[in-house]
């Protein structure tokens, strides 16, 4: 558990700028463990302390863990100059604190993490570790037993040749609706893959990381923590992909 100034625990929960959770203090309007605080500067250990503001107690949480779907039209990263993020789509309190985990291109929809857990981030993204990410896919064009073959050896790209892919098909004609498994997350790759074939990926939906599948009941836009139950498959998931 960590300790902190009381001040700096107050603006990451949201309550204001730094300046304004000073002033708070010193109006007395924040109670720590019955007593009220009156140095801002105090160091306290906020999720094992009673935290009070205006009589309301502070739920601290030093972990955010967020499941998006995220929608189309927004970028996959903290800020941006041009387009609205999906941290802009967070509660304040969130917003200050959590980062992406990978990106997704700003017209793919479907499961993004968001945390400011740095290390489970960093594992779910490394290589080494084979994180499998699964999509749901519509591509312009006829999609075949033979591009199934080809993406299960793996296909060749500019830049490298991908491992190999799962890729199942869901039904198959002018337009196809396909499944596919990668385990990188290279910038376009699943567009890649099948451009690398002459085939153009229309609708792009992210449906699994691991073990954390899309919850259905979240509208594109929307967002929950992660249960205690999908936090524990993630850490034992990427700790047993050594
Ligand atoms: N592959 C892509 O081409 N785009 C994404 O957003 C994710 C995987």
């Amino acid at each position: 558990m960590k300790r902190e100034r009381l001040d700096k625990v107050l603006a990451n929960m949201g309550l204001g700028t730094r300046k304004e959770v000073k002033a708070l203090v010193k109006q007395g309007a924040v109670v720590v463990d019955g007593v009220v605080a009156n140095d801002p500067g105090m160091h306290v250990v906020a999720e094992e302390q009673e935290i009070l503001v205006d009589g309301e107690p502070l739920n601290y949480k030093r972990w955010v863990y967020v499941l998006m779907n995220k929608p189309p039209g927004v970028i996959s990263a903290t800020e941006d100059s041009m387009h609205e993020t999906v941290v802009d789509l967070l509660p304040y309190e969130w917003a200050i604190k959590v980062h992406p985990v990978g990106r997704l291109d700003i017209d793919t929809e479907g499961l993004l993490l968001l945390t400011n857990d740095g290390q489970l981030s960093h594992s779910l993204l490394s290589p080494k570790k084979k994180v499998e990410k699964e999509y749901f896919a519509r591509i312009d064009g006829r999609v075949t037993e033979e591009h199934v073959a080809a993406f299960a050896k793996g296909v060749e790209l500019e830049d490298f040749t991908t491992l190999p892919a799962k890729l199942e098909i869901l039904s198959s004609g002018e337009n196809s609706e396909i499944r596919v498994t990668i385990m990188e997350g290279k910038f376009h790759q699943v567009k890649r893959m099948f451009a690398a074939f002459g085939l153009h990926v229309s609708y792009l939906q992210r449906v699994r990381m691991g073990p954390l599948h899309l919850d259905p009941s979240l509208e594109p836009g929307e967002y929950r923590e992660l249960t205690e139950e999908e936090l524990t498959m993630l850490q034992q998931h990427v700790k047993g992909n050594q």
